[in-house]
């Protein structure tokens, strides 16, 4: 396609969007109106009528995968030479580019190094670490009182705790460029004592000062600092403004006011400054993104306004149930979208009676789809919590469907299934060495590397098993705290194994994921929403063993028991998982990894009252923004759309199907009943 074919595709006002000679331009419309379309093409007329080079070009928006697609779709449009130069990419990488020229008056080092939100945790609560020693050692040069001691320990226990908090607090305030000065006020609202809020206040300035004592800085930093270089040098801002000749933003929807800050600051009043987004598709509220960027751009900016209403994507059944669902948001510009797609298909919802029969129902369709010419990558399976991939990664692989998980890990690859594997292979191995290493040097009983090398090396010479010299280890000699939790755990194993053998492979999961200490490791992680999701992965894994029971005929050709069975099927799934790259796959994500992006068939699952909306959800604001994901999935959609729910997931019932779901008028929907299997 070249530029004027791309052009005459587009209808009237998609073409005044590309033809508009404004400085300031908003697109303000509704989801597939062809708002990332238009762009494409405003920068392609950026280049060949304005005249403009590549590098003067910069288009801004959300993702990596969101993009790749804007620059693919640029290059099949002018060609990939023409492009050579051209910035497309995210807020974050656009920074790293600046920062990586201008580091010196960023006050960085050469090779600054970014750190990722792990590296942030660990940072954060070794911060807190340091304050509780240094006073402990001041009691102890003191009064040296135990009751003393014994009190800070526990009040820094509850400060490790607030580690999540004060790393969203400090988000919070980079994003919204608000004076850290103010810090101690805001954790007031976390009703704690006035010293606590100043204790925290202090570990965000301690956490700062180590950040530029040793050159990092984390990804809010990228962008603080990129500003911070503009306003500090009048000169680098005249020389970006001569240089960048357009910006254009997509997805401004979700952007914070320190995104908005950058955007002024490498635009000139000569530049072209275009920005296009969705009021209803703003899902990133919790991670600091502000809403009236978008909403007062027009006044602000004295800005051209283009709205566009005729939507491209979906047919009108999908349309229709998107805005019925949409229009129960009360904070929202509102919007009429209208299609000439008519489409015959309704929108089938369908309560399973759990995940599993779900998983089953979402892969039969599928299968039967690409058994009818369907293009894998055609088909999408999205979902609001990521624990939700591990039914349909177990049904696809069961089913022989190709697929790949975007955004975030596979379900096999987290790191508590892992660990939790781990354990299972030393049940049912006692001479799994790794296995059994990464389980103890996990659970912290000071069992590390030297220890493992010691007992690997005694069970070559004895050519015993690596589990035998680990319980000579802990049976002979004079005991300590590395024994005595090696004797609580080489009990464990042998009751599991018992269990095993008499009650089969789901009660030994239940039980293990009961009696093991992998859930007190995760404790230490101290961040109460992480370690929830990791609990359910483990309970999910736990579910999948009685439902593999029931189907183990399949791995039973190469294991004689289910335990070994189960071992086997999951390290091929892993296998696959890793294999599967850049092939025509079925993808399977969250709904927010799903933005942008567009897919002829769309499986959306779990919605079931309490997922989603989650149960957690408590204020309006939370709730509209609950429905504008819902209103981002449904518009994912071109040709048909499946929403399920299950009556029970992870062993627990729901509360059945979300009001989300019931907001879809009853004649757009053809409402499928599963037949339970009876044996
Ligand atoms: N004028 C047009 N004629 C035919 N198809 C179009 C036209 N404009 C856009 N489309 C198609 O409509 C679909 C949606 O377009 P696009 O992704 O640009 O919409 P969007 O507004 O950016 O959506 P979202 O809000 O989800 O980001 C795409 O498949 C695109 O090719
Ligand atoms: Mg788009």
């Amino acid at each position: 396609m070249n530029i004027q074919e791309a052009y005459n595709r587009l209808n009237k006002k998609q073409k005044n969007i590309v033809k508009s000679n404004s400085l300031r331009l908003l697109v303000l419309a509704g989801a597939g109106t062809g708002k990332t379309s238009s762009i494409v093409v405003r920068i392609t007329k950026h280049l060949s009528n304005d005249g403009f080079l590549p590098e003067n070009i910069v288009a801004l928006t959300f993702s990596n995968k969101a993009a790749r697609e804007l620059k693919e779709r640029v290059e099949l449009i002018v060609g990939k030479s023409k492009c050579e130069g051209m910035f497309i990419g995210t807020f974050h990488a656009f920074c790293v580019r600046v920062l990586k020229n201008f580091y010196e008056e960023a006050l960085l080092t050469e090779n600054f190094q970014i750190l990722d939100s792990d590296d942030q945790k660990s940072l954060i609560k070794t911060i807190i670490k340091a304050r509780e020693l240094k006073i402990i050692d001041e009691i102890k040069r003191k009064t040296h009182k135990k009751e003393d001691i014994d009190s800070i320990k526990s009040e820094f226990k509850t400060h490790l705790g607030m580690t999540k908090n004060i790393i969203a607090v400090l988000s919070e305030f980079k994003n919204n460029e608000l004076p850290l000065t103010h810090l101690a006020n805001r954790f007031l609202d976390f009703n704690v004592p006035a010293e606590y809020a100043l204790l925290y206040a202090a570990i965000i300035n301690d956490y700062e000062n180590k950040k530029n004592a040793v050159g990092v800085v984390d990804f809010d930093d990228l962008i603080v600092k990129t500003n911070f270089i503009f306003s500090e040098h009048e000169w680098i801002k005249k020389e970006f403004g001569k240089r960048i000749k357009a910006v254009l933003v997509d997805e401004y929807q979700d952007t914070s006011k320190v995104q908005s800050t950058l955007i002024s600051n490498i635009c000139s009043q000569e530049s072209f400054l275009t920005v296009i987004g969705d009021d209803d598709q703003s899902i990133y509220g919790w991670r600091g993104a502000y809403i009236d960027n978008i909403l007062g751009f027009g006044e602000r900016e004295n800005a051209q306004v283009i709205k566009l209403e005729q939507n491209y994507r979906s047919s009108q059944i999908i349309l229709s149930a998107a805005n019925s669902i949409i229009k129960n948001n009360k904070h929202r510009l509102g919007k009429s979208l209208w299609t000439d797609n008519i489409g015959i298909e309704k929108i089938t919802t369908i309560t399973c009676y759990n995940n599993f029969e779900e998983g089953d129902y979402v892969a039969a369709k599928v299968k039967k789809l690409i058994e009818d010419g369907s293009s894998p990558s055609s088909i999408a399976i999205l979902y609001r919590k990521n624990f939700m991939s591990s039914t349909i990664e177990g049904a696809f692989h069961k089913s022989q469907i190709p697929y790949k998980v975007y955004g975030g890990l596979s379900f096999w690859q987290r790191t508590e299934i892992k660990d939790f594997m781990a354990l299972l292979k030393w049940v049912r191995n006692p001479d799994q060495s790794l296995s059994i290493k990464r389980y103890l040097t996990l659970i912290k009983i000071g069992y590390g590397e030297l220890k493992h090398i010691a007992i690997n090396r005694l069970s070559e010479e004895n050519n015993t098993t690596y589990e035998t010299e680990l319980i000579n280890f802990a049976f002979n000699g004079k005991s300590n705290r590395t024994k005595e939790g090696l004797k609580a755990i080489i009990s464990m194993i042998n009751n599991a194994r018992t269990i095993y053998r008499e009650e089969g492979l789901h009660k030994l999961t239940i039980y293990l994921s009961d009696a093991c200490n992998i859930a007190d490791s995760y404790k230490k992680i101290k961040d109460p929403e992480k370690i929830i999701e990791m609990m359910q992965n483990i309970a999910a894994l736990s579910d999948m063993t009685e439902h593999f029971i029931s189907e183990s005929d399949v791995s039973s050709q190469v294991a004689n028991d289910d335990l070994t069975a189960f071992l086997i099927s999951a390290d091929l799934q892993l296998d696959g998982v890793e294999e599967k790259e850049e092939k025509n796959l079925v993808s399977i994500m969250t709904i927010h990894a799903a933005k942008g992006l567009e897919f002829s068939y769309v499986f959306l699952i779990g919605v079931d009252e309490g997922h989603f909306p989650s149960e957690r959800i408590f204020d309006i604001t939370e709730m509209e923004e609950e429905r504008r994901i819902a209103y981002v999935a449904v518009t994912r959609a071109k040709e048909k759309l499946w929403i399920s729910c299950a009556n029970n997931r992870l062993g627990k019932p729901t509360q059945g199907e979300s009001q989300f779901t019931k907001e879809i008028p009853q004649e757009l929907i053809n409402k499928e009943r599963l037949v339970r299997k009876l044996f």
